[in-house]
């Protein structure tokens, strides 16, 4: 029987990633999602609506997303024995590592403070830091936490590191629970949000666990905007308490044009790219996982609906 795939993109063109699907599993029926399609075994879906879950979900053998985050797919009503399936690193986690390197080493080395008098064609010394003195805490060691950590050690920063469950990461302080968050954030001076968007992560990002970093801090968010109490974040900049930030997410994306973020000087923002879905890698990662299901075989990157990542 031939295996019907249906996609539904929320605000991305499906014709490549149609195009893509067929040269990767040329048997398959690929379509794009339309209200009263006949039934799917498979889909494959950014934010869905809750129209497409009602129609397709309860009769899907998997339903593959194609980013890291599911929490736009949790947000809906879901049948409990759905198999929401994760993008599994996919080519993110080398982006992510790229992105955190760069925002860390730029606001250490001061190279934003180097512009700044570049553009006034002014030569002018800084007084080299001490990496000891900036200990980068991660928050969330998975798939995208622990290749940052891997790569943010490579650059002889202290490195630690807060999950769930207990991890052993060599070279790394690990921490595990809500009962080590405070430990983790009193040694961290530089904090990489990677956590899911969960209940229990929501809103962790706020006056009182920023107020907890080591003075000078520094926020590198790149998980969810749902994660930072964003009313908190500049008086904590403006009183000195915190050195700046680099923000990737937001509660409200694209940011509007308006908000504060956009225009604080210790602020710099990026528009949700710091990790982006690479169609090649993503293509042939849920092909091989259909051809791995056909086969009956177990896949990675099964979401646990319960735990919400
Ligand atoms: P992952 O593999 O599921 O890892 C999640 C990590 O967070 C795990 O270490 C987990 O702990 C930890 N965690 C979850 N809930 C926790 C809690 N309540 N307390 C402490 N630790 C908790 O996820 P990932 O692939 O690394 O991706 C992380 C997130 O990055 C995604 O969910 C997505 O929101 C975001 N993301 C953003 C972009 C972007 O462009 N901005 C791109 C991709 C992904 P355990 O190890 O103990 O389970
Ligand atoms: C992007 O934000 C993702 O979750 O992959």
């Amino acid at each position: 029987m031939t295996t019907k795939i249906i996609l539904c993109l929320t605000d991305i063109k499906a014709a490549p990633w149609i195009e893509g699907l067929r040269a990767a599993l040329p048997d398959a029926d690929i379509a794009d999602w339309q209200p009263g399609a006949p039934q799917a075994d498979f889909a494959i879906v950014w934010a869905p609506p809750q129209a497409f879950i009602d129609e397709q979900a309860g009769g899907l053998k998997a339903m593959f997303n194609i980013g890291a985050g599911v929490d736009a797919i949790l947000a809906r009503q879901l049948p409990p024995a759905l198999k929401v399936v994760r993008l599994d690193d996919a080519g993110m986690s080398v982006q992510m590592a790229e992105y955190v390197c760069h925002a860390l080493i730029r606001h250490f080395r001061e190279f934003d403070v180097y512009e700044a008098e570049a553009r006034q064609g002014r030569w002018v010394y800084r007084r080299p830091l001490e990496r000891a003195d900036f200990p980068v805490g991660i928050l969330g060691l998975g798939v995208l936490g622990e290749r940052v950590a891997k790569a943010v050690q490579q650059f002889e920063f202290p490195v630690l590191g807060w999950s769930r469950t207990p991890k052993a990461i060599e070279g790394v302080r690990t921490f595990a629970g809500e009962a080590r968050l405070g430990d983790f954030l009193v040694g961290t001076r530089v904090l990489v949000n990677l956590l899911p968007l969960t209940d229990a992560t929501r809103g962790i990002l706020n006056r009182q666990t920023l107020s907890a970093l080591r003075p000078g801090g520094y926020l590198i968010h790149i998980a969810r905007g749902g994660h930072l109490v964003e009313e908190d974040l500049i008086p904590l900049i403006d009183s000195g308490h915190l050195a700046g930030a680099t923000l990737d997410v937001f509660q409200q994306e694209p940011l509007p044009a308006q908000h504060p973020f956009w225009r604080h000087p210790k602020i710099t923002v990026t528009p949700h790219a710091s990790a982006r879905t690479l169609r090649r890698e993503t293509i042939a990662q849920i092909a091989g996982k259909i051809a791995a299901l056909s086969r009956g075989e177990p896949i990675a990157g099964v979401v646990d609906l319960v735990r919400g990542y």
